[in-house]
């Protein structure tokens, strides 16, 4: 038997990347990026290691940085250690990580794979020789680059408008983590708890289907008649929003809007109840303002588990997790959505940047969804590795 071998969390994901390894593979033989060197600028952990090995499979060279505020410097020292070129801190100081964007396009990359846009919205200002394109992860990315076209004029795919990212994280890993979350920072049960999920769209539903799986008795609130309409079809309760908020053991929001759950609520809150976001930004729940508010006698907080007890005055107590911060990328070991779910997005990544890479789309394919094939070629591909 070999010596048994002492393996991190980067070398589990690798593992479990089925997609990105047999899309390796293939580019082992077929070097699509061979002279070519891809400027990226996404979140530095786990499983972005498993694309960029896989592009540097197909023979590219890499020049990378991260987003704000989500660089993990183990993931940095194994891109180092791998001859990898990074510069990127861990920081949420906005110049300290424009210098590191400028550090990337300093080196003139053939192509890039942006995620918020930082990349390209820098060379629409400052374009250089060379560029032949490349891609941009999410949809901040496509509202930022939008008004940039004229300016970019180059083959720009956008990942996140693959029905494939929408239905394999939006709709499926974001309830499974968020739900996954409220496990890992509370350590509490959900069976027979009345749950109050705000937003219907891809991810509400898929977190109002994991919570109602896990025996909890869900009731959704979407502004959208029609959309609140699909819920009370699809079987949940959809009553008045103060009755949503008073019956709820757990609030959940995941609108992509501002102001959700505000101080103005409080008077309704169950005593005992649990709040959590699963929007993008720190501000569904108005956790500054709620504690700001009169209303508030003292705040407890359990620091290592990223709880904070809310005590008001007549004597209810309840519980905001996170601070109000996407509760799958927040609290102790954030995990994020499941590594199927990024697999698929990350090959949808990889086949993009080789389809601008072998010259394959025209100027006109400027901040663009990704091409049908490409996403009939993934599913595909994933079905029979799951076969
Ligand atoms: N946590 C994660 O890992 C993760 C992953 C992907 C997306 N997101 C974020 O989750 C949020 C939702 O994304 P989505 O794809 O489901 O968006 P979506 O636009 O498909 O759905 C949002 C829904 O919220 C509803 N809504 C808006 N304002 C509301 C209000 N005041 N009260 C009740 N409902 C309201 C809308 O009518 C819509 O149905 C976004 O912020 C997105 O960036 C998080």
């Amino acid at each position: 038997m070999d010596q048994p071998a002492s393996l991190s969390r980067i070398d589990w994901v690798a593992r479990s990347c089925r997609l990105l390894a047999a899309t390796a593979a293939e580019f082992r033989e077929t070097q699509p990026f061979a002279g070519l060197t891809i400027g990226t600028g996404i979140h530095l952990e786990p499983k972005t290691v498993a694309l960029l090995m896989t592009l540097r499979a197909g023979g590219a060279s890499l020049v990378c940085t991260g987003n704000l505020n989500s660089t993990q410097p183990e993931t940095v020292d194994y891109l180092r250690a791998r001859g990898i070129t990074v510069f990127a801190t861990q920081t949420t100081n906005a110049d300290e990580h424009g210098a590191s964007l400028d550090a990337i396009l300093a080196q003139k990359p053939d192509l890039l794979l942006d995620n918020g846009g930082d990349l390209f919205a820098r060379a629409a200002e400052r374009p250089y020789a060379g560029l032949l394109g490349g891609t941009e992860e999410t949809t901040s990315g496509r509202t930022r680059l939008l008004p940039l076209r004229s300016k970019l004029n180059l083959p720009v795919l956008v990942i996140n408008d693959s029905p494939i990212k929408q239905f394999a994280e939006n709709r499926h890993a974001v309830g499974q983590s968020l739900f996954e979350s409220y496990l890992r920072f509370t350590n509490r049960s959900t069976n027979g708890k009345r749950v109050t999920v705000f937003g219907y769209g891809a991810c509400g539903k898929g977190t109002a289907a994991c919570f109602r799986n896990a025996h909890a008795c869900v009731s959704v609130i979407d502004i959208d008649p029609v959309t609140a309409l699909e819920a009370h079809l699809d079987g949940f309760v959809t009553p008045l929003r103060e009755e949503a908020i008073r019956s709820a053991d757990i609030l959940i929001t995941v609108t992509g809007h501002p102001a959700i759950i505000t101080a103005a609520d409080l008077p309704l809150i169950k005593d005992g109840t649990i709040l959590m976001n699963g929007g993008h930004f720190p501000h569904e729940i108005d956790v500054e303002a709620i504690r700001d508010s009169a209303d508030i006698a003292g705040i407890d907080r359990y620091e290592a588990e990223h709880i904070e007890t809310v005590r008001l005055r007549d004597g209810r107590a309840f519980h905001i997790l996170g601070a109000g911060h996407m509760a799958n990328l927040a609290g102790p070991r954030p995990l994020g959505n499941t590594v199927e779910s990024m697999d698929l997005g990350f090959a949808l990544q990889a086949r993009c940047l080789e389809r601008v890479a072998r010259g394959g789309l025209g100027r006109e394919s400027c901040v663009v969804p990704v091409p049908a094939d490409i996403d009939a070629m993934v599913a595909a591909t994933y079905l029979d590795l799951a076969r």
